[in-house]
């Protein structure tokens, strides 16, 4: 399947593992990458910028296939060491950047010059124009049904992508709630150029992350998915646990008065124990309402086929049918 984004980036299929913290390691990446995907890199989940480069480097011992990295704008008074990020990831030949979160704008100059093709998540119409007005290559449209940061407009994709469609020139890839052949097709069909995934790739053999994460993805339905942090303006979907309960009661009982410091204990630095210890209840973790669609646990070879198949058969045979 040739479309504008298999053409960007260089790649097989047009099917991307967006950058998800403590998952997107170089074991994950190479392995999408190695289907013919294209695998991320999450850049902070790499302590340091050196990190960072080691981690390059690994994947790159793993796959000759184009890969990149996800690099999040987080809102921080303390903010990363983002300049020695972005050296760590031209200096590595890396050619696909996946920017997040805050406006990339600052950013572009090093990643440009260094031949770096930038896609950038956004939630809404308004800021995907503003990504490509300000020089991103493609963006990825991520719709309410995400796992993660869905903004504050909460438009499904449904609604959000075909809007998308009409404003924007660049290129982009449906994300939120794409799990199979029939997510790929429904979302070229709404005018996308491929599809963008987080929770459907931690359910797959070679994502370094603990058997109860993707266990608990395959017994979750898609109704086990809650919003917190709404209060805090920085709303996040997340799979229900006991943590999720905790903090929704306080936002119940603090209102508008809740602060960060109040829920510090269900959400700050609590991804190492859940994704590398299994202690899944610990804390908040990203997770879509797509959960209700992942029933196995396939390698990133074994999904990827296997989307590529359905939506072949799905054009060929399902929808030229109605034709007549
Ligand atoms: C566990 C988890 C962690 C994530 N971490 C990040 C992150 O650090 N940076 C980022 O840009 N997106 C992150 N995401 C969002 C994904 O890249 C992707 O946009 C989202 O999962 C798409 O929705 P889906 O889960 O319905 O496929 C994360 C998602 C999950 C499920």
């Amino acid at each position: 399947m040739k479309t504008r984004i298999t053409e960007l980036f260089g790649i097989q299929h047009p099917i991307i593992q967006g950058g998800m913290h403590y998952v997107g390691f170089a074991e994950l990446a190479a392995a999408v990458s190695n289907a013919g995907g294209l695998g991320i890199i999450t850049a902070l989940t790499q302590k340091t910028p050196e990190n960072l480069a080691k981690e390059i480097a690994r994947c790159r011992e793993m796959t000759d296939k184009p890969f990149g990295v996800n690099l999040t704008f987080l809102p921080a008074l303390q903010p990363p060491d983002y300049p020695g990020y972005i050296r760590a990831i031209v200096e590595g030949g890396v050619k696909i950047v996946e920017t997040a979160g805050r406006n990339p704008e600052p950013y572009l100059p090093p990643l440009h010059a260094a031949g770096i093709k930038v896609i950038h998540k956004c939630t809404s119409v308004r800021h995907s124009l503003k990504a490509e007005k300000i020089g991103c290559d493609a963006v990825s449209v991520d719709g309410f049904e995400c796992g993660g940061h869905p903004g504050e407009d909460d438009i499904p994709n449904m609604i959000l992508l075909p809007r998308a469609a009409e404003e924007l020139k660049i290129p982009f890839v449906a994300s939120g709630g794409m799990a199979d052949g029939r997510s790929l097709v429904a979302g070229l069909a709404l005018g996308a150029d491929g599809i963008n995934m987080g929770t459907r790739f931690i359910a797959t053999r070679e994502a370094p992350v603990h058997e109860n994460v993707k266990n608990a993805i395959v017994a979750a339905s898609e109704l086990d998915t809650r919003l917190v942090m709404r209060p805090l303006r920085n709303t996040e979907r997340v799979m229900y646990n006991d943590a999720v309960k905790r903090l929704l009661e306080k936002e119940t009982r603090l209102g508008q008065e809740i602060k960060f410091e109040d829920i510090i204990e269900e959400v700050a630095g609590v991804y190492p124990k859940i994704m590398m210890e299994g202690k899944t209840e610990t804390g908040v973790w990203s997770c879509g309402m797509v959960a209700g669609l992942i029933h196995d646990i396939p390698t990133c070879r074994e999904l990827i086929d296997r989307i590529m198949a359905e939506a072949e058969a799905i054009i060929k045979e399902r929808l030229t049918k109605f034709l007549g």
